[in-house]
């Protein structure tokens, strides 16, 4: 088996590095159809993905059973500024992995968000809940979505939300900073969510792989809380005061920071399609965070 992950400096793709590495993800072991595996990791300083070019001449001096694309720009404000570098990025790169993965009858698997939803009602979004962005980055990943799936027919799209890893910048250690100099922050409480541990991500994403179930997946750790829940949960393991997180509404944070994306306000996703396939091992994100704590050392 070889596999290409491209992006693969970024958190969820320190994670496939990991588990392909050592076998095994937090929540179970690696299918043994990937010992032995050929893995090719790399970023954008090695494959532009949004070179065609470039991405075509990689894949003729290469070949693989597998593409991973974990390349993206994640920054949701900056997306709303640089509308067309996200696009190309999100959605133009994708669909050159994709074309190209698939001349060589490789699968392809694409990760995208949360963020393709409207978020206007509660509750949870199944695989086929009608789409509709209402930011920058999530128009361009729905559109990475779509191009990908008309490209590879061997293709999987897998949604995610709210990641983080050992390895990259995210939530948890921005409050963890936030805690550690300041000792207070105003975090928002009425965007409802699913924390997400990159290395269970991982985890699914090799499942799938050894699957030919292509698709929408959703790929979320399980039960809902808003990013001021979150905040409290990690500051607390941290040994602060969870009070030192004051919830605040979408509004008040709009008015305080302008130029930020809209995010959607209830984005929670069901993982119904892994469910159908190969079992939903995602655990609660408590306990996703829980672990998270106990190997902080992983990301030094
Ligand atoms: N982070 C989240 O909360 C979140 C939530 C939902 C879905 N997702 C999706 O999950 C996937 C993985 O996210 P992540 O958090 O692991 O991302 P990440 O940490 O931001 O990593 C993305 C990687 O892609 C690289 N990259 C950017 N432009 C590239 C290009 N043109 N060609 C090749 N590589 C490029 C980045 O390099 P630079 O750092 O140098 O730009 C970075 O190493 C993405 O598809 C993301 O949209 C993430």
């Amino acid at each position: 088996m070889r596999i290409l992950v491209t992006g693969s400096k970024g958190q969820l793709g320190n994670e496939l590095r990991r588990l392909l590495a050592t076998g095994t993800a937090e929540i179970g072991p690696v299918p043994d159809v990937y010992a032995g595996v050929k893995a090719h990791f790399v970023d954008v300083d090695e494959l532009d993905i949004t070179d065609r070019d470039a991405v075509d001449a990689f894949f003729v001096d290469d070949s693989f059973d597998a593409v991973v694309n974990c390349a993206a720009m994640t920054n949701v404000d900056g997306c709303e500024t640089a509308e067309d570098a996200a696009y190309r990025v999100n959605a133009l790169g994708p669909e050159n992995l994709a074309r190209a993965s698939a001349r060589q009858g490789a699968k392809f698997v694409q990760v995208s968000t949360d963020y393709v939803f409207p978020g206007d009602e509660p509750g949870e979004r199944i695989e086929s809940d009608v789409t509709g962005p209402i930011s920058a980055y999530g128009r361009t990943k729905l559109a990475g979505e779509e191009l990908s799936l008309a490209a590879n027919t061997r293709t999987f799209v897998v949604r995610t939300a709210w990641l983080y890893g050992y390895v990259g910048k995210n939530f948890v250690k921005t409050m963890l900073r936030l805690a550690h100099e300041l000792g207070a922050m105003e975090v928002v409480d009425d965007q409802m969510g699913n924390p997400t541990s990159a290395n269970d991500l991982a985890y699914e994403i090799l499942q799938l792989l050894t699957t030919e179930e292509y698709g929408i997946y959703h790929c979320t750790n399980k039960g809902i809380c808003s990013w001021a829940e979150f905040a409290k949960a990690i500051v607390e393991r941290a040994g602060f005061d969870p009070a030192i997180v004051t919830p605040c509404t979408s509004d008040e944070y709009a008015a305080a920071h302008p130029l930020a994306a809209r995010r959607p306000r209830y984005s929670a996703l069901k993982n119904k399609h892994l469910e159908e396939t190969v079992g939903d091992k995602m655990r609660p994100w408590n306990l996703a965070l829980d672990s998270y704590f106990a190997n902080l050392k992983l990301g030094q």
